[in-house]
């Protein structure tokens, strides 16, 4: 069977997948006239305003704006992100997304079911009669209702304990090992995790895709993480979020902490929203991981050198994912485990409430404590490392900030602006050039649909810059590869530098890889990189402008006498606007 491309798999599922039927399950609707009527589910309302048109297969909030079609329904109304999404609706509909991408999800199967097995076997381990997992629980005052909501286990301290038990159920002894859970050495096996507690990693879709074992006592390493394997890349993934997730929407802020047992502990203490990262810096992918559920997050890391510097990278990544971030460092106890055993969840609250510094003055703080201010010479370095620092922000949180820095430290506002705009501008900052005309090339999108984003990941790896505008252009990417050769992009870019091929690389898993590598075969390098980028621009303006004057056809369609006029005025005088732009686009397309 020749394969379908993912493009027009999605346009099977948005004419298959009727949008009144994916919406009333979750939203009752009732008629009115031609369309569907309901109360908005992404914003509190009594009266309804929130209407879904069958025959545009749309839907529309008069009251706070948000709208678009089933895919994007189904992304917001489920967390999902557009692939996530698109596969949610596939499986629902029986659609078959005939890519690497569904191909690869039927191949990691096996590997969570053998992930299961192994889970349930140290969960049984730890539950049968007394064992130094047990006694190590008790000592860590872990409670057997913890232990059963993150399926804590225990692996014994034999060599084959685990692997017996795994190979009679029928276990394949490759994938044991790729999992990471045996070692072979002389053409056997034996179990790598021995003499340690187990925290099964658990995705949001509830998969156990790797694991995490402390040993019991002391002894090296501390902990054993799963190796990244074909359903376990540590980037991609927060330790906890498939328990807490509701708790940090309900919340709305999660906190981040460092260690398995900080977040287990904090969880059983009371505080349910907390989520560990998996032994590695924040990652970009983590953060956007985050931004679904949230957009606020208190770093708790220890208050060592590392936990310092793993804070710095944290709010960088966080924010550059758009989230609001805290830094908080517990004074009591050396992490959020012994402060929570220690003083309770009321007094933990507390300190999330009244200690934990917004970044932006935690940097300040940390710079304020580098630099001796009543030293003309180091007060010089102060002003200047601020300024870097204030350089990055909003300009209304510049404002904020410079107002409050220079009656802090005496000095005036005008001098502290003066040293931000004195520094260079960053690449972020160039807005991209319209494109002419005359540069408009046609990208066949009914020949090849996926062209268009193969090219933008082939000129990404050439030129750094590209990265940088295509941000712009927030739905160029959309498959679940593409996005995560973004995520890598995102990870590994250094401002004023290309990209090292081989670090991006690096950051991918392997379907990422098998992505990447097709493009760089697939996708001819053109005479003219500069001029291919501008068609490219030049096509996302057009489905821009394309979607824009969809979206105002349906909300006009939408419409009734409940909605303010005025509204619909400006919109149709937008439409109007906007369809003169594109017809003369088109002409001069094809010119
Ligand atoms: P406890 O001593 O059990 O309380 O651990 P902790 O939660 O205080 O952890 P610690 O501060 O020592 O480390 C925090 C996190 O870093 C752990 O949860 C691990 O993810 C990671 N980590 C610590 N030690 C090791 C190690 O030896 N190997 C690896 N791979 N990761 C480690
Ligand atoms: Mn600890």
């Amino acid at each position: 069977m020749a394969q379908r491309s993912y493009s027009s798999a999605i346009e099977e599922i948005k004419s298959r997948c009727n949008i009144v039927d994916v919406i009333s399950p979750v939203v009752p609707l009732k008629r009115t006239g031609a369309n569907w009527k309901g109360c908005c589910p992404f914003h509190k309302e009594k009266t309804p305003s929130f209407v879904v048109s069958e025959q545009r297969q749309s839907y529309h909030c008069f009251g706070c704006g948000v709208g678009g079609d089933v895919i994007t329904f189904t992304e917001k109304y489920y967390n999902l992100d557009f692939p996530e999404a698109v596969e949610k609706l596939a499986n629902q509909y029986g659609i078959q997304i005939d890519t690497v991408y569904s191909q690869q999800g039927k191949k990691r199967e096996p590997y969570y079911e053998l992930n299961k097995q192994a889970a349930r076997h140290f969960y049984k381990n730890l539950a049968s009669g007394w064992n130094p997992g047990l006694e190590y629980l008790n000592k860590r005052k872990l409670t057997a209702e913890t232990v059963k909501t993150f399926w804590i286990g225990y692996a014994a301290n034999e060599w084959t304990d685990m692997t017996d038990a795994l190979i009679k159920q029928g276990a394949d002894r490759n994938m044991l090992v790729e999992l990471g859970l045996c070692s072979e050495k002389n053409n056997r096996v034996y179990d790598k995790y021995r003499s340690r507690l187990i925290f099964p990693i658990v995705n949001t879709q509830g998969k156990i895709i790797g694991f995490g074992g402390r040993i019991i006592g002391e002894g090296e390493p501390k902990y054993l993480n799963s190796p990244e394997s074909l359903v376990f890349q540590k980037k991609n993934n927060l330790y906890g979020l498939n328990v807490t997730r509701q708790e940090i929407q309900k919340e709305g802020y999660a906190i981040v902490v460092e260690g398995y047992m900080d977040m287990v502990s904090l969880y059983q203490g009371g505080v349910k929203n907390a989520v560990a990262t998996l032994g590695t810096a924040l990652t970009p992918e983590q953060a956007k991981l985050l931004s679904r559920y949230t957009q606020s997050v208190v770093l708790c890391y220890d208050a060592d050198a590392a936990g310092i510097k793993a804070a710095i990278r944290g709010i960088d990544v966080l924010r550059r994912a758009g989230l609001e971030v805290k830094v908080l460092h517990v004074d009591d106890g050396k992490d959020p485990d012994e402060y929570i055993q220690k003083h309770g969840r009321d007094e933990f609250i507390n300190l999330v409430r009244n200690k934990a510094l917004p970044d932006v003055e935690y940097k300040m703080a940390l710079i304020a404590r580098k630099y001796d201010v009543r030293k003309t010479d180091e007060s010089i370095k102060f002003f200047r490392a601020a300024a870097r620092v204030l350089k990055e922000l909003s300009p209304v949180e510049q404002d904020v900030y410079i107002k409050n820095i220079s009656s802090k430290y005496r000095i005036s506002e005008g001098a502290l602006r003066d040293e931000i705009n004195g520094i260079p501008s960053t690449s972020s900052d160039v807005k991209s050039v319209p494109p002419r005309a005359e540069e408009q090339v046609n990208l066949n999108q009914d020949e090849e649909p996926d062209i268009l984003e193969k090219t933008l990941i082939r000129l990404m790896i050439i030129k750094s810059d590209y990265f940088i505008k295509l941000k712009d252009y927030p739905g160029a990417i959309r498959t679940g590869l593409g996005i995560g050769i973004l995520n890598a992009f995102e990870s590994q870019y250094r401002e004023g530098e290309d990209f090292d091929i081989a670090d991006v690389r690096n950051a991918l898993d392997y379907d990422e890889l098998e992505y990447f590598n097709r493009i760089m075969q697939e996708v001819q390098p053109g005479e003219d990189d500069e001029k291919a980028f501008q068609e490219c621009i030049r096509t996302l303006e057009q489905r821009r402008i394309d979607s824009r004057i969809e979206e105002i056809k349906d909300i006009l369609t939408m419409s009734d006498e409940t909605v303010d006029q005025e509204y619909i005025t400006k919109l149709t005088l937008e439409l109007q606007e906007l369809s003169k732009n594109r017809a003369s686009a088109s002409k001069a397309g094809k010119g």
